[in-house]
């Protein structure tokens, strides 16, 4: 079963920032999830559309430039990261689920992955997922080989095998509330992995592994890692189905 690294090591230090994510390779995650906005064209990983709650400004993100926005402070003294200095961070260390948030997320998105393949990061290191599935929809038009994740907040619905085919997605993202028998069995039925978020408590992670899920986004990857693989080292395994 994964460890997912949810927002770093949200459960250590402040999230979304290189200090979370160092953290987490530490501690011995194989995969990162981390959340992007798009501002001045730019992906800086933030999880709320405004500063607020994670940093030391306020107001909107979209009210800020790029340069206004990384002079906060994300905690710590950490700074709001930029995408690619996360992608640096983990190359060759760990996989990346990006967690599209905003709109405009999904060209820079799109763009940024063809670099880092060029560079040879392989298909099943990098997941890109949302809650909003038209983003989703918008990155396969520009991208139509890299792994998709399908979040979701509801218990499992066919709306979830309709969106499977029409994005040639790999993997299905639940809430740990919906992680049910049902849930795992109609995801591996679609050839679809099995991620759920978030999952801090050591009894809940021990029943997800009992469960059969592939793997479980925690802020505390210490406790998810005696159930890390040695051959879980990227997203969506075969014989989950990838891409289109
Ligand atoms: O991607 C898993 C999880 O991060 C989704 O919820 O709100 O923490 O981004 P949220
Ligand atoms: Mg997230």
């Amino acid at each position: 079963m994964l460890c997912i690294g949810h927002r770093g090591a949200r459960g250590h230090a402040p999230e979304n920032t290189l200090l979370s994510i160092r953290t987490a390779l530490q501690l011995g995650a194989k995969a990162i999830e981390i959340d992007v906005y798009c501002c001045e064209g730019e992906l800086v990983v933030i999880h709320d559309d405004t500063v607020d709650r994670t940093t030391n400004g306020h107001g909107p993100i979209d009210r800020f430039t790029l340069a206004d926005l990384r002079q906060l402070d994300a905690g710590k003294g950490e700074r709001i990261p930029l995408l690619h200095e996360v992608m640096d961070l983990l190359e060759g260390k760990a996989a990346i689920n990006i967690e599209l948030k905003g709109t405009g997320t999904a060209a820079p998105t799109a763009a940024m992955i063809d670099h880092y393949r060029q560079r040879g990061w392989h298909e099943d290191t990098i997941l890109v997922s949302s809650f909003d599935w038209s983003l989703l929809a918008e990155f396969r038009q520009l991208d139509g080989h890299s792994r998709i994740g399908l979040l979701t907040e509801h218990a499992y619905s066919p709306r979830l095998d309709e969106a499977t085919q029409q994005l040639g997605s790999c993997a299905w993202h639940c809430h740990l509330s919906h992680a049910t028998t049902t849930m795992r069995q109609q995801a591996h039925t679609q050839q679809q992995a099995l991620y759920v978020y978030t999952v801090n408590a050591a009894d809940d992670i021990q029943r997800m592994q009992q469960l059969g899920v592939d793997g479980v986004f925690t802020d505390y990857p210490e406790r998810a890692i005696p159930y890390q693989a040695s051959t879980d080292n990227g997203f969506c395994p075969p014989p989950a189905r990838c891409g289109s």
